[in-house]
């Protein structure tokens, strides 16, 4: 368990009357300044202060019982959102909250946990501000904050394309200044296999393992999905299962279960004598659902959770009555229509379907993703419960380390705030003065994030 965190600001300060720099091409000046996303809570102050950076420190207050063994706390006041992990690491039901004032003489933030610790460091950054003469100034502020949701996750693949660990970390610590907390690493799929397994180094090419397709009555030298015939297969999936969780500390596995192609299954006759034997009939969806549920065995033995794509609850698989269905298909309304079928059986879910990333089209089409809400579905409060967040989803068939970062962000970020911000956060003028703010600090901290409209920043992107 971890301690009372209470960080301590020590901010030396003289009186100054410096206003924000204004912000280009902006209609309506927010007047919560840059802040994205923003607190649940702010009172703001049109006071400014000036920061030196050769008397600012940040020190443990003596209150504070995270004490100097915390080397996360220690080690994020270098450079806060470098996560390493202290006493544990984070889970969904972590909590995140904390509380920052900054008055004349001292910026302090207290938070229950580490966590929140971290997001209010994320926060006091944003409060800083510079003066025409480039000086460092932030306002009197109080704030007091928590996500609205749980699980504000991004996803990346990494099996379309190769995805560089440099970037894969950059992108990580734009996560963390857009308080997202879920990295979803869609590791493999069908193109490539680039996890290195430990107990089978060769399986990137084992074949045996997926079906043989067959071209009329000979096979076709071709192979398509995992073959669900074969004991093997339950066999290699339980080695692999062990090996992952090892390997992964987190919670969940998400085990797939979308757009599973039946066609090779059809061409396979032994799969067809399969599906005679079990009185499947021609309903391929038995046959895949009759996998998941064995495969789901495995993964409980390994005392994970986990996660699936909407088919596979759609299909009537067993399911566990904590598993966490992610919800990806449909347009709004049918998407809604999903979030409260799921939920009125129970179950808990997230949302995607609104905020596919790789689809990209002309204009600002960050304000769609901005309105769109997991909670805008027709149920009782109980159901709106379970929906715990949702995720950004950015799938590799058009995107590599040329193009990953531009395309995610600033456009995740509206996906970020939906997540954290208060449910009536929906002023989308407001919205724009902060985030093409946000943008330019993402760009002057060396994210690559695209521009949002017509407009330039202090610091400017100059390349790496
Ligand atoms: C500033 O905050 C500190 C810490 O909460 C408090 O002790 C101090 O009295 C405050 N000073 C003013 C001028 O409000
Ligand atoms: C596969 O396992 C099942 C259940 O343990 C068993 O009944 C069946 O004979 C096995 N099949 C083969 C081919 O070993
Ligand atoms: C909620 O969804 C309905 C469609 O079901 C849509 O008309 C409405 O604009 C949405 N509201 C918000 C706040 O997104």
């Amino acid at each position: 368990m971890l301690p009372f965190a209470i960080v301590s600001l020590l901010v030396t300060v003289s009186q100054g009357c410096s206003r924000h720099s204004g912000a280009p091409d902006t209609a309506v000046e927010s007047s919560y300044g840059s802040l994205w996303p923003l607190p649940q809570k702010v009172r703001f102050s049109s006071l400014s202060l000036k920061i030196r950076g050769s008397s600012f420190q940040i020190r443990d207050a003596d209150e504070s019982s995270a004490g100097p063994s915390c080397s996360l706390l220690k080690n994020s006041y270098r450079r806060y959102y470098e996560y390493i992990f202290c006493d544990g690491y984070p889970v969904v039901t972590s909590d995140e909250s904390y509380e920052l004032s900054v008055n004349q003489t001292y910026a302090v933030l207290k938070a229950p946990k580490v966590w929140g610790a971290l997001r209010g460091l994320e926060t006091f950054s944003q409060l800083l501000y510079e003066d025409e003469y480039g000086a460092k100034n932030s306002n009197l502020i109080e704030i007091s904050d928590f996500p609205r949701f749980q699980h504000r996750g991004v996803l990346l693949d990494t099996s379309r394309h190769f995805l560089p660990i440099k970037v894969i970390l950059a992108n990580l610590e734009a996560m963390a200044m857009n308080k997202f907390n879920v990295f979803h690493w869609h590791i493999v799929d069908d193109p490539s296999f680039p996890y290195l397994s430990r107990t089978f180094p060769q399986l990137s090419q084992m074949k045996d393992l997926l079906t043989p397709c067959y071209s009329g009555p000979t096979p076709s030298g071709t192979f398509g999905p995992v073959n669900p015939i074969l004991n093997t297969t339950y066999d290699f999936m339980n080695l692999l299962f062990k090996e992952i969780s090892a390997v992964f500390p987190d919670p969940y596995v998400h085990l797939g279960g979308d757009e599973v192609d039946f066609e090779c299954w059809k061409s396979n006759p032994d799969i067809t004598k399969f599906m005679e034997q079990h009185s499947f009939g021609e309903d391929y969806s038995k046959l895949e659902s009759f996998y998941i549920q064995k495969l789901l065995d495995i993964v409980t033995s390994t005392q994970k959770g986990y996660m699936i794509w909407q088919e596979v609850y759609d299909n009537g698989v067993k399911l566990k009555p904590d598993t966490l269905i992610q919800v990806w298909k449909g347009n709004q309304q049918q998407y809604q229509n999903e979030m409260a079928k799921i939920t009125l059986s129970g179950y808990k879910t997230f949302l995607s379907s609104p905020w596919y990333l790789n689809r990209i089209s002309y204009g600002q089409d960050w304000t769609s993703l901005y309105r769109a809400d997991p909670h805008n579905f027709t149920g009782t409060d109980d159901q709106k419960k379970l929906v715990i967040g949702g995720e950004a989803c950015m799938w590799g068939e058009y995107v590599d380390s040329t193009n990953l970062m531009p395309r995610m962000w600033p456009r995740a970020s509206a996906v970020g705030e939906r997540l954290w911000s208060a449910k009536d956060v929906t002023d989308v003028n407001d919205a724009y003065s902060r985030l093409a703010k946000h943008r330019c600090r993402m760009v002057e901290r060396g994210i690559p994030a695209e521009p949002l409209f017509t407009s330039f920043c202090r610091h400017e992107y100059k390349g790496n």
